[in-house]
């Protein structure tokens, strides 16, 4: 636990659940620590192998015994269950946080156009229908309070392409999509619900995308401020569930370093700019594979030295 932090005391007052820490890697793990921090009372929620697998006892201990709720986010009973649990453990809840995600293409490496269907399918219910399900379920149960807030976690792929983000792109965009769905539903009770675009962070899922640590270095150079840690992240989400935000809802809240606004960087010119005068490196890494036929056949590289080239 980060003890060295000042509260701020931001949520005295305040009950919420958490969806979907592991380990102390886990974005959700640093949430439930930075809400608890902040005087809400929580409950911690996962599905039941994150007992074994993961080490959530040790983070219920570290905020004051939260009850864990453990369940599949994808099964709609079984949240109505844990909403009922947790109504009668900690009572009426004033936030959510959904911090889940999940894909096996990406676990096993299968590129995009080669999915296996029926992983695909999971990952579009794990990482964005259960936003949607678990919604469903605490206002079914009346287990979330008039003003209350909705918090979930997206990436930047959602809305540009990155390679190696395979089917979870698409699952981001649905989630996306759920928050501004649900929006105006939710504003009739004054609930509001927006979802964080977080810079890569090394936990479990995010070390599971191929190249992530070059992911991860590219938006690190990129960003002005550098990548967001799930510190800083959990930090900007006890704001978000705050009562200093309460007119801020169906918003995804870019929370990179200003990584989504950057169009070219002084240092990645630089790079670039060598990289592009190196013959041999950029033969190496096959920069061509990557265009259409008439475009190689122009060789705009130059990889053959035969094209002239504005100095
Ligand atoms: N790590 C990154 O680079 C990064 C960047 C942007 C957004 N995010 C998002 O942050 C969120 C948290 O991920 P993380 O990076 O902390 O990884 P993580 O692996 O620590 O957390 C993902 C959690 O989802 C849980 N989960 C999987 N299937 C579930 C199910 N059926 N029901 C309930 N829970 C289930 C896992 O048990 C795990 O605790 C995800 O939505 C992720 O896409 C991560």
């Amino acid at each position: 636990m980060n003890k060295e932090k000042k509260s701020y005391g931001l949520l005295e007052g305040k009950n919420g659940i958490v969806f979907g820490p592991l380990d102390s890697s886990s974005i959700g793990w640093r949430i439930a620590q930075a809400t608890y921090r902040e005087g809400a009372q929580i409950a911690i929620s996962n599905v039941p192998i994150a007992q074994r697998v993961g080490t959530i006892d040790k983070l219920s201990e570290e905020c004051g015994n939260a009850p864990l709720i453990l369940c599949d986010a994808s099964n709609f009973n079984e949240l109505v269950e844990g909403f009922n649990k947790v109504k009668s453990s900690i009572g009426k809840i004033d936030f959510i946080i959904h911090s889940i995600g999940m894909s096996q293409n990406i676990r096993k490496g299968v590129e995009y156009e080669d999915v296996n269907y029926d992983w695909y399918m999971r990952t579009l219910d794990v990482s964005g229908v259960s936003l949607h399900k678990i919604i469903s379920a605490a206002l079914k149960t009346e287990t979330i309070n008039d003003g209350g807030s909705i918090v979930s976690l997206t990436y930047i792929a959602s809305t540009r392409n990155f390679w190696t983000y395979a089917d979870m792109g698409d699952a981001k965009s649905l989630l996306e999509s759920i928050t501004r769905s649900y929006g105006p539903r939710l504003a009739r009770r004054g609930i509001r619900i927006n979802t964080v675009s977080q810079s890569p962070t090394y936990t479990k899922a995010g070390s599971g995308i191929s190249d992530f640590d070059i992911m991860y270095d590219f938006a690190n150079l990129t960003s002005p401020l550098g990548n967001a840690t799930a510190d800083d992240c959990a930090d900007y989400v006890v704001t978000l569930v705050s009562d200093f935000t309460r007119k801020v809802t169906m918003q995804v809240l870019y929370n990179d370093g200003g990584y989504s606004s950057v169009g070219l960087t002084i240092p990645a010119l630089r790079v670039f700019q060598k990289a592009i005068a190196n013959k041999h490196l950029l033969k190496d890494v096959n920069f061509n594979d990557f265009y259409p036929p008439e475009y190689r056949e122009n060789d705009p590289l130059d990889l053959d030295g035969k094209n002239e080239r504005k100095s």
